[in-house]
């Protein structure tokens, strides 16, 4: 195509594309579909691949999320993808087990499917004809992400089905990644300066929701089957047991482990023997599942919103282990709050290894009376953060060395540690002066919620902060003026060193929220970065009102009473503190940030290198039974993850905060809440289950 064509084209192409995003975000209308959407970006990608010089700063493509938040099609499921209840003692199973003959009015003891419940990625896959031709995640139960192009480089899932097959059939299953794999995995990497998956979970999701299907073809997943969604005509076995088969002479692999108990002790009995063998498995499974075995049976006794009554998982406790303490580290944060670390002697907790867990302040030491040289019982559940739980004290050498919590931060300035006033935080006085909190918030601005710079580890930042390539976030835009220098650096080359530039090229241009999130300023993260950005708009206008705020404040504690009488609340300092989720406390603390000069001359050298375009917010639905409210989410959520929640109810004008207080309006309990779920019955605040949420959400069936 001659360049005048082209460039024509790829006019018309961003124009469109931008109608959509307005459609899409502003008007809550769109025309297209999410396919036919990226259809569009694919075709002005592939232009601008053949014309770089051509790319105009503002086309949609070089926006950081202006494309919408799934880069895949949705699909829609006809038979809704539905959550499990959950058990956790032997009561429960009971309980089950009796809810179960009390609604089929049966006394004799009912026969279960009892299989593992694998913890990986729950996946939709249908066949039409014998032959695959789509897959979706489970999304919200209702409608799910059309993840076709990875899943089918998934080896174990048959392309063909075997034998006679009805012509539709959609069959249900997890997909998991085995211990060891992910342990590779991880490896590589690491040794690519990549950060690590933080368990096998999160690793087989975020390999199949991967835009190039290549990079899921190298990973180790696999499937097991456990179910069935439609089949047309209709499939032919009665028992859950004969479907697994089927499936199974199908071409489908399912668990070996699946098998059929009668009645509840039954089912305790096969619980215990997978809690033994569970430590063996070479994948990771967080429980067992009982189905009721007989499919008519299951058809009778239903469902309740969003889990059927013929089911529940009994889930195993979080894996515990025993190990040496050897060591505890201290390390900085980017704010500068030290965070005690136990150095462990790595020891396997539910196939993940584990060599560091949290010790989370100085207050924590004592409480445990830790000392190095300690036996110690840590924790591992699911995402967070491994955990030590106590001291075995009748394995205490003599020599066991009491922990005393520095008064220095361990960086070479050696500056004083503060203890916060009015918390447990110690912090290192040093502010920007020290390494370790400018190597993290370095960290912090090339990160997923920040500025989002792919391929960039932490270890890469650390290794070009020690010889000077980067000190502040504007530098990593000028990275590009030592190209030479970073394709001599070792484990560099002409192709690794394009792809990061290219990365770091296609973020110059940053929406102002993830702009202001990205600086790392106390108080601060995603959602007040949001506020923030909605109230001022556009970038010049947030750092001079940031900088009259300033003033206004520091006037306000000039020593004489004529400044301080003249200053009052300035205006500017006033509409900071009436920015949604900031008062006077947070307040103080983004303007005691600009009180360091160093601090805005940081951000005047990074606003010189990106472009930020004034923000626009989506159009919120006024309707929405949220609009307005201020909602907290606590526990595990079955459903969709917290942040797909968190970002559903934002989307329907919520403000979703972290803490219970009186001005919560809702709070969405999820399974094994805590301390907020009391909180709030004690504060009186409407709780709302994960189904209320759901529905009202309209996200429900
Ligand atoms: S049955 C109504 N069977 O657990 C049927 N689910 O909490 C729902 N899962 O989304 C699914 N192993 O991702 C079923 N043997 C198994 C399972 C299993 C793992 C997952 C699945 C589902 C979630 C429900």
């Amino acid at each position: 195509m001659e360049s005048e064509e082209a460039r024509a084209e790829m006019a018309r192409l961003a124009a469109e594309i931008e109608r959509h995003n307005r459609l899409y975000y502003e008007e809550a209308e769109p025309e297209i579909s999410d396919a036919d959407y990226d259809l569009l970006v694919r075709e002005l990608r592939a232009l601008e691949a053949g014309h770089p010089e051509l790319v105009t700063p503002d086309s949609p493509t070089q926006l950081v999320g202006a494309s919408p938040a799934t880069h895949f099609a949705a699909v829609a499921h006809r038979v809704p993808m539905l959550s499990l209840g959950n058990g956790f003692t032997d009561d429960d199973v009971y309980e089950f087990d009796r809810r179960v003959r009390k609604l089929l009015g049966s006394d004799a003891p009912v026969e279960y499917a009892a299989e593992p419940k694998l913890d990986g990625l729950a996946i939709a896959v249908v066949y039409r004809d014998g032959r695959f031709t789509q897959a979706a995640t489970r999304g919200d139960g209702s409608r799910g992400e059309n993840v076709t192009a990875t899943v089918a480089q998934i080896r174990g899932l048959p392309k063909r089905l075997a034998g006679a097959a009805p012509a539709l059939l959609e069959v249900r299953g997890e997909i998991f990644m085995p211990l060891e794999g992910f342990r590779q995995l991880n490896e590589e990497l690491t040794a690519r300066g990549e950060k690590a998956f933080v368990n096998p979970r999160n690793a087989a999701a975020g390999s199949v929701r991967q835009l190039d299907p290549e990079v899921t073809r190298a990973r180790p997943l696999e499937l097991f089957v456990y179910g069935l969604g439609e089949a047309e005509p209709a499939a032919t076995p009665d028992r859950q047991s004969e479907l697994l088969g089927w499936l199974h002479s199908l071409g489908f692999a399912t668990s070996p482990l699946a098998t059929t108990v009668r009645g509840p002790e039954a089912c305790l009995d096969y619980y215990r023997r997978l809690a033994a063998a569970r430590a063996s498995l070479p994948y990771q499974i967080d429980g067992v599942v009982y189905k009721v075995n007989r499919l008519d049976w299951q058809q009778r006794l239903g469902m309740v919103s969003r889990a059927p009554r013929w089911a529940i998982a009994h889930k195993f406790p979080a894996e515990r282990a025993q190990t040496l303490l050897r060591d505890i580290i201290i390390q900085v944060g980017r704010t500068g709050a030290l965070t005690p670390v136990a150095d462990l002697e790595p020891i396997t907790v539910g196939g993940v290894v584990v060599s560091r867990a949290t010790l989370h302040n100085a207050d924590e030491i004592e409480r445990l009376d830790v000392r190095i040289g300690d036996t110690v019982e840590i924790q591992r559940a699911g995402d967070v953060i491994p955990q030590v739980l106590r001291v075995i004290e009748s394995e205490r050498p003599k020599d066991a060395k009491p922990f005393h919590f520095p008064t220095r931060c361990p960086c070479k300035l050696k500056t004083p540690v503060v203890r916060e006033e009015d918390g447990v935080v110690r912090r290192c006085s040093g502010g920007l002066e020290c390494p370790f909190q400018q190597v993290e918030r370095l960290r912090y601005f090339v990160s997923r919620q920040a500025f989002d710079i792919e391929g960039l580890g932490g270890t890469h930042i650390e290794n070009f902060w020690n010889d000077g390539l980067l000190k502040t976030p504007a530098d990593l835009f000028r990275l590009k003026d030592h190209a030479d220098a970073l394709r001599q650096r070792e484990g560099w080359g002409e192709q690794s060193v394009r792809t990061l530039l290219d990365a770091i090229e296609a973020r110059r241009t940053i929406a102002l929220d993830r702009f202001i999130n990205a600086l790392g300023i106390p108080t601060i993260g995603e959602a007040t970065a949001k506020a923030l950005a909605r109230e001022y708009g556009d970038v010049d206008s947030w750092l001079e009102q940031m900088l009259q705020a300033r003033r206004e404040r520091q006037a306000n504690d000039a020593p004489t009473k004529k400044e301080k009488a003249e200053a009052e609340i300035g205006p500017a300092y006033g509409r900071l503190c009436n920015v949604t989720d900031i008062g006077v406390t947070t307040a103080d603390r983004i303007v005691a940030f600009f009180t360091e000069g160093h601090n805005v001359e940081i951000i005047r050298k990074l606003i010189a290198e990106v472009q930020v375009p004034p923000f626009r917010s989506a159009r919120v639905a006024a309707d929405s039974p949220f609009a307005g409210k201020t909602m907290v989410f606590t526990g595990t959520l079955s459903a969709m993850g917290r942040d797909e929640a968190e970002a559903r109810a934002e989307a329907l004008g919520a403000k979703v905060t972290g803490s219970v207080s009186k001005k919560t309006d809702y709070v969405v309990v999820g399974a094994d809440a805590g301390s907020k779920a009391r909180k709030a019955a004690e504060l009186g605040v409407r709780t709302l289950s994960e189904d209320e949420w759901l529905q009202m959400s309209g996200a429900g069936a």
